[in-house]
């Protein structure tokens, strides 16, 4: 049996994750997104809010489920019974960022190798901060986000 940790913030899930979530359930037997509470970004959407999002989201697929953690991403994985964790590198600049974090995750849970994967270029753009930035000032993300998270959206930020 393969099992997929991926871990993040999701605040909130968006198609950039998504996609990323869709092409990893066709080929590993289980998906486990891994939210982290990540109380220190002060998320808009908080832990409960962000579960329901995703799995909302990601209700067409069967072998995906999410769950809240605090704590280590290590811990999570090995209590899930992950042999990989995944993250979505988008350009340079975050795969100088995830290579440490990978190496040190290698480091503290041999056997767990990290993956990477990156997004459509039209979804290279997105990030969860400028997705929620865009709402607030009233502008149209639905190219970028489930649908359910539009609604969300909507409802955080209520137009006059
Ligand atoms: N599509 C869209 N956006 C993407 C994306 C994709 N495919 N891949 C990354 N992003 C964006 C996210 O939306 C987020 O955007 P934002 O910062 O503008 O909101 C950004 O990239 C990175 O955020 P995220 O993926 O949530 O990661 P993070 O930097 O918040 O890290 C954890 C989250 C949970 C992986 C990390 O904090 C962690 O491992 N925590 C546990 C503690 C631990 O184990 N520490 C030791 C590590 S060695």
């Amino acid at each position: 049996m393969t099992t997929l940790v991926y871990p993040g913030t999701f605040d909130p899930i968006t198609l950039g994750h998504t996609n990323l979530i869709e092409r990893v359930a066709g080929i590993f037997d289980q998906v486990v997104i891994a939210i982290a509470a990540s109380e220190r970004k002060q998320p808009l959407f908080n832990l409960d809010e962000r579960l329901t999002l995703a799995r909302d989201a990601l209700a067409h697929l069967p072998n995906v489920r999410a769950t809240g953690f605090r704590g280590l991403l290590v811990d999570i994985a090995r209590q899930e019974g992950a042999n990989f964790i995944l993250r979505g590198v988008r350009n340079s600049t975050d795969f100088e960022y995830e290579l440490p974090l990978a190496q040190m995750n290698g480091n503290l849970a041999p056997g767990i190798d990290t993956l990477f994967l990156t997004p459509p270029p039209h979804l290279t753009c997105v990030s969860s901060s400028l997705i929620r930035e865009i709402a607030s000032m009233g502008g149209d993300v639905v190219p970028y986000v489930p649908e359910n998270v539009a609604t969300a959206l909507a409802g955080k930020f209520p137009r006059p």
